[in-house]
């Protein structure tokens, strides 16, 4: 895929908390505000590209505020940052501000929950390439798989705002209905304004045991829907964020079908610059067979689906 040349300002950056509250379950939202060298580095991030959160200051949750399964989690201390893509980024009144679509599952997403709006943490960003936009297509499908839901939105936006001339079609999967990480409307084929705004665009919800929507895998949502469409694979991209087997199997579709897909992968991240070569995706070079380890943070975290050696 072709990477993004230009470089981009990154830095460290003081972020204040304007919201943060839980909305669902163990979902949460929360935004930020950056002024001044942050927001200007914010003010171009594209979607999929993602920040470091400094957590190590955030203060612990009263114990009775704290999921039963990860009270032992609060004890640990937090040393690394820890990485966040944006379900929004928008410019106001010259500030950055961004959007942050979070699952509490371990130690420093439960301290995040317990910050109150005032407070500041400190963001290494933005981070990372982005999902390319062709703007010759004329259909876009997005696929968001559980947590994979962040950039997808935030993706949403900025085709719907800029790239009038394609259409989108967003497809969002879980295992369950509460699995899901936004609100789910009465119909059940839409998704609820407040966590995924309604940008007009049309919506296909699938659940593993089908508590809402389809029946089923995401991905089989999407290869059935596939069936009825019009449009020519030239014409199609396909965008997806979420667990590597569905990562995985959207990029066999889309080869099949000689559709274009780009995945974001998820790796376990230190630095997030590069430098600890500790996010390594195995990546192909070509007919060679040989392989080579780009860096998820650096080089992604949006990948070509057909460079992807996917680790299942
Ligand atoms: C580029 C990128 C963007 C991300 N964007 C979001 C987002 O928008 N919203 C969100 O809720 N989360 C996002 N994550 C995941 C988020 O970084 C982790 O949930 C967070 O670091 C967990 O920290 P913790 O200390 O609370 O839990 P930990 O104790 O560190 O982990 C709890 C559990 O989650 C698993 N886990 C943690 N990080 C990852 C990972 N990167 N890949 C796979 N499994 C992991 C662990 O194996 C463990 O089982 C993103 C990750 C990456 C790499
Ligand atoms: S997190 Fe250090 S190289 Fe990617």
């Amino acid at each position: 895929m072709k990477k993004d040349l230009v470089q981009r300002k990154k830095g460290v950056f003081a972020a204040r908390i304007i919201s943060n509250h839980q909305f669902k379950g163990r979902f949460c939202r929360m935004s930020l505000e950056l002024a001044g060298l942050g927001a200007e580095a914010f003010e171009t991030v594209t979607p999929g590209q993602f920040a470091e959160f400094d957590l190590t200051c955030a203060s612990l949750p009263s114990p009775e505020d704290v999921p039963v399964e990860l009270r032992d989690a609060i004890e640990r201390k937090i040393l690394l940052r820890r990485p966040f893509s944006f379900s929004d980024v928008r410019i106001e009144d010259g500030r950055a501000i961004i959007d942050v679509l979070y699952a509490v599952v371990g130690a420093a997403t439960v301290r995040m929950a317990g910050l109150k709006p005032g407070d500041e943490i400190s963001v290494l960003g933005p981070l990372g390439n982005g999902f390319t936009i062709p703007v010759k297509k004329k259909l876009a499908i997005l696929l968001a798989g559980g947590m994979g839901a962040p950039p997808i939105q935030h993706l949403a936006k900025v085709l719907a705002a800029g790239f009038k001339n394609i259409e989108v079609v967003t497809f969002a999967g879980a295992k369950s209905s509460d699995d899901m990480p936004f609100a789910v409307s009465d119909k059940n084929t839409a998704i609820g304004p407040a966590e995924f705004p309604d940008y007009g665009l049309e919506m296909l919800i699938a659940t593993d045991d089908g508590s809402t929507g389809y029946k089923g895998l995401v991905t089989e949502c999407f290869r059935q829907w596939l069936q009825t469409c019009e449009h020519k694979a030239d014409d199609t991209i396909v965008f997806c964020c979420g667990p590597e087997a569905m990562l995985a199997s959207a990029a066999k579709l889309c080869e099949a079908e000689g559709i274009e897909c780009q995945v974001s992968m998820e790796r376990r991240m230190a630095c997030g610059t590069g430098l600890c070569q500790g996010c390594a995706v195995e990546c192909g070079t070509g007919n060679s067979g040989q392989s080579v380890y780009q860096m998820c943070c650096k080089d992604g975290p949006v990948f070509d689906s057909k460079e992807v050696i996917f680790d299942l």
